[in-house]
């Protein structure tokens, strides 16, 4: 495995609109594997692939963060969207920022496994909320632009990257 180096804003990878996943070969079963890697090292809860410079929609989450019991989600969609709850959220490519962002409490997530089995899972509360946050990574979304004008000039004035 290798470590993948993480893009960090303003990098223009994270504002484009990530590509779906159509070959299950070995060049990405190796992806796979190093973005799980990469993500314990960096200490992630979840890592979207354009954060390592791969514009395809693929994320891996660990919300218990406990190596093996990762999720590999690869082509998401998201639907039935419930309640709403503000929390604090990081992210590895706005390395140092914390932001209060809110976000639907429950929803249900279909997804294609590494193999490109489908799924579907009902996922809640902070499982939820990292879903809700790589998912924005595939959309070209970050933190910044789930804020209001004067808190984006507030964190951006803090934002000393790497
Ligand atoms: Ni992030």
């Amino acid at each position: 495995m290798a470590l993948l180096k993480i893009r960090t804003y303003p990098d223009p990878i994270l504002k484009q609109i990530a590509q779906p996943v159509v070959s299950f070969d070995a060049e990405h079963q190796k992806l796979f594997d190093d973005m799980i890697e990469t993500m314990y090292v960096e200490d992630g809860v979840g890592l979207a692939a354009p954060q390592v410079g791969v514009s395809k929609q693929i994320m891996i989450v660990s919300p218990e963060s406990k190596r093996g019991e990762e999720y590999v989600i690869v082509n998401p969609n998201i639907s039935d969207l419930r309640g709403r709850e503000v929390g604090a959220e990081g992210c590895l490519s706005l390395p140092g920022l914390s932001a209060n962002i809110a976000r639907a409490k429950k929803l249900i997530l279909s997804y294609q496994d590494r193999n490109g089995h489908p799924h579907e899972m009902e996922v809640r509360d902070f499982f939820a909320r990292v879903i809700q946050h790589e998912l924005d990574h595939l959309n070209g979304l970050l933190m910044l632009d789930r804020v209001s004008f004067s808190d984006r000039q507030v964190l951006l004035r803090e934002y000393q990257p790497a």
